[in-house]
């Protein structure tokens, strides 16, 4: 142990109240223990440190940072240098406030096109999200503070997010879930990592074994402090027992006096607790101290053209007909839609930013070059149908060469707290699409969205550059584009499908239910439209370039390839050279072709360079479910080197020694799961697949009952909490503008109540509370007015000792 020295010196309530939150960011201080106090700031896009009032959800103001992209569009860079300039950025700004802790980045795998968060999380695949979440961790914690990669694990849905259990397989969570994070942790080292709030085959991340001890800490040798999400901890014993560090916000004496009893029962060993201590001080100790010898001060201007560069290298421009970009000098160009006064350049909830300034593309767009014709505002942001502002936009079109629409999803439309419910543009936007191209053929799509969308109205347009959610600088970038000063260079993180009815996950993902069932297994994203050869709108790892480029040479071993890449075209600009391996004869069961390197080269017009891609130990194991191990089939594997997973321009082939593991699959029926036709697996099918019973999915009158479901318990209050916050919900839905509070609370579990109210509300309450839902009104009431009482006096005594010790 590092801090045996401060440890020996704690009694045991002193060492269960360091485990968990002195206030919503800050750690508890004993000062009298020589113990400081450290903060947590969101986030993954920019520091939201909250000098007043503190919340969880981005609903209070924080101090000004700059808003870098978000992590879906930097991830269309491909560029993990240019995330570690990000993350220095950011960790500078993160020191400079007195930020410990960074909360980012989000590297949740992106399973559904619909998840709310998409646009916080960085791929569907996990080499990709590693790589460029490890970029970050480095650039972060360059300045001594911690990184901490969330949210672990499996935790790809809004929906209940704090009760959901994800039914996930060995293998798929090996090779899918926890690669990211297995990336992350072993070549960036971060300090801290946070718990995701949902469960794993039936238990909580934050109390889970598997994950946080024989994964985490022995198999990846983690030696940081594990945090909880946001009340994300369930039974804190259990967590401190099986590698959870920090509960976070404060959750009250409750949590500390639960602790000890649990050492006391002999639940729980106190060398556990001590353990956990050890880590906690060694992260409050080490960047407590960075963070003083840090600078106040940080060069913003600095910071706005480091955002603007990132946006810049990550936008992809997915239609370019006739070469209508970029466009020349003096250009007529009319400004279209809503989004080029207020950028849409950032997404909703605890990673959102109060941004130093933020460019406007109008703005930026007068320093362009190009003779603006005029603006119309198009349509209204929430979708409302206004033929006035339709009719002015066409007015506007006829009067230009060229029309710049800027569209893209408003703020309700992705969320921390909500899915999405479709993969659409508002129809009002699509109208306007229509209308304008019926005038005016030469319209290009500027696109504001932080996930991926049906787009069949490409024919409406000649161009379409995709910014994503290009952060405070983003709106210089999109011209920076349009008119050539950036060759653009980005490619999708993340497949684009025709329509949702194609995602393999359709049918299970976000149900009402607890459990979410995996059933997909291996075949998120681009694995299963590639193996089971279904169309696409836009593939993964897809973007143009205002040049072209030729790849020749390829030499192949099982260490890494080498091969030439030229740029054929007439201008400078960047390539992303994509490596794929795939074995066609494989016994065992896997996707057509897997991402395992890429390397983004920038070229001169006519230049050639020589590319080298390693190929390291992930490159040809998979997981084996009866050894419990990485295992290698041994054979001929295909190396396959591309622009796009589908533009493949070189394949070599190579023999790989295996390790001569038993299949695992040998007498299994899992005829889906060879073909990747996994929308028609039966439950029987899966069951083989995850090696027992597929779980019940029952709503149970517990602690983990949601406040939404309050209406299946048997209290006539409770139907009344669960019928109003269902109203409020909807209107808050209607009214266009994400209510975090309000999402946060419905799919909040009753248990988290005593994890979110600052002391205020016990254990032993949510217990008497738990009773009222089951029906035993009088009793249960009884419960919660005596375990009221003793929380009161029970924390005043135990905040007392504290203060004085
Ligand atoms: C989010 C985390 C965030 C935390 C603190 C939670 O609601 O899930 O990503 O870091 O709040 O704001």
């Amino acid at each position: 142990m590092k801090h045996a020295d401060i440890i020996q010196t704690l009694d045991l309530e002193q060492k269960c109240a360091l485990l968990s939150g002195g206030t919503v960011f800050d750690t508890r201080a004993l000062p009298g223990k020589n113990v400081p106090s450290i903060t947590l700031s969101d986030g993954p896009n920019g520091v939201r440190k909250q000098a007043g009032a503190a919340d969880h959800l981005g609903l209070n103001p924080s101090v000004p940072a700059t808003c870098f992209p978000t992590s879906a569009t930097v991830a269309n860079s491909w560029d993990p240098a240019l995330g570690e300039a990000v993350g220095e950025a950011m960790g500078e700004e993160a020191a400079a406030q007195e930020v410990s802790v960074l909360l980012g980045p989000g590297l949740n795998i992106k399973r559904s096109p619909l998840c709310g968060r998409n646009f916080e999380y960085f791929s569907e695949d996990p080499y990709l999200a590693g790589k460029m979440a490890a970029g970050y961790v480095r650039g972060i914690q360059k300045n001594g503070i911690a990184a901490c990669p969330k949210h672990f694990a499996v935790n790809s849905q809004e929906l209940r997010r704090m009760a959901s259990d994800s039914i996930v397989d060995e293998r798929t969570l090996r090779e899918i879930y926890l690669t990211g994070f297995e990336i992350v942790v072993k070549e960036a080292k971060p300090k801290t990592i946070m718990s995701s709030y949902n469960l794993i085959n039936g238990t909580y991340a934050n109390e889970n074994a598997h994950l946080l001890k024989d994964i985490l800490r022995k198999d990846w040798g983690f030696e940081g402090a594990v945090v909880t999400d946001w009340g994300g901890s369930n039974d804190h014993a259990l967590g401190v027992k099986n590698g959870s560090t920090l509960e976070m916000p404060f959750p009250g004496d409750d949590s500390v006096r639960e602790l000890m009893k649990a050492v006391e029962s002999g639940k729980i060993s106190e060398a556990d607790v001590d353990a956990r201590l050890d880590e906690l001080l060694e992260l409050v100790l080490d960047t407590k101290a960075a963070v003083e010898a840090a600078p106040r001060t940080f060069d913003a201007d600095a910071h706005h053209a480091l955002a603007r560069r990132a946006a810049g290298e990550s936008i992809v421009l997915l239609k370019n007909e006739g070469g209508i970009l970029p466009l020349k000098a003096g250009e007529k160009v009319a400004v279209i839609g809503d989004f080029a006064k207020t950028p849409r350049y950032q997404g909703a909830g605890s990673s959102a930013v109060n941004s130093i300034k933020v460019d406007s593309f109008l703005d930026c767009l007068t320093e362009s070059g190009l003779v603006s014709a005029g603006y119309a505002q198009g349509f209204e942001r929430q979708g409302k149908a206004n033929d006035t502002l339709k009719q002015e936009a066409v007015a506007l079109a006829q009067n230009a060469n060229v029309v710049l629409l800027c569209m893209g999803l408003d703020e309700i439309k992705e969320s921390e707290g909500i899915d999405r419910s479709n993969m659409k543009l508002a129809q009002s936007q699509l109208d306007l699409l229509a209308a304008v191209a019926a005038v005016n053929p030469n319209v290009i799509v500027l696109l504001s969205a932080g996930s991926s969308l049906e787009t069949e109205w490409l024919r409406d347009c000649k161009a379409l550059v995709y910014g994503c959610l290009g952060g405070q600088a983003g709106a210089g970038a999109l011209v920076d584009v349009l008119t050539g000063a950036v060759c653009p260079s980005g490619k999708l993180a993340e497949t684009w499908v025709n329509g949702y009815d194609d995602s393999p996950v359709k049918d299970h993902f976000a149900g009402e239910g607890r459990t979410v069932q995996y059933r997909e297994g291996l075949y998120v994203g681009y694995r299963y439209f590639e193996t089971a050869g279904k169309p696409v709108a836009f593939p993964f790892g897809y973007g143009l370039s205002y040049t072209t480029f030729a790849y020749s040479g390829l030499k192949a071993a099982a260490d890494g390839v080498t091969l030439t890449v030229t740029n054929t075209g007439r201008c400078a600009g960047a390539e992303i050279v994509q490596l794929y391996v795939a074995k066609p004869d494989a016994k065992i069961f896997r996707p057509a072709q897997e991402l395992k390197g890429f390397a983004k080269v920038w070229l001169e017009a006519g230049e050639s360079k020589t590319v080298t891609i390693p190929l390291d130990d992930k490159a040809f194991r998979y997981w084996n479910i009866t050894t419990d191990g990485w295992e290698v089939e041994g054979g001929k594997y295909l190396i396959r080197v591309g622009a796009s997973s589908d533009d493949i321009c070189l394949t070599g082939e190579i023999t790989v020694l295996g390790t001569g593991a038993p299949n695992p699959y040998q007498s299994v029926e899992l005829p889906h799961y060879r073909t990747g036709e996994v929308t028609q697996v039966s439950d029987e099918e899966f069951a083989a697949l995850l090696g027992r019973p597929i779980p019940e999915d029952k709503i149970k009158i517990d602690r983990n009952m949601t406040l939404g479901e309050l209406g299946h318990g048997r209290s006539p209050l409770g139907w009344i909490v669960a019928a109003v916050l269902g109203q409020l919900l909807r209107r808050s839905i209607q009214r266009g503008k994400p209510d975090l509070n309000i999402l946060f609370q419905y799919n909040m579990p009753l248990r988290a109540l005593a994890k979110m109210t600052n002391g205020a509300i016990s254990m032993g309450m949510v217990d008497g509370i738990v009773m009222e839902a089951q029906g035993f009104w009088i009793i249960g009431l009884l419960r919660v007015i005596v375990e009221a009482v003793k929380n009161i006096v029970l924390n005043a005594q135990m905040e007392n000792r504290l203060k004085n010790s």
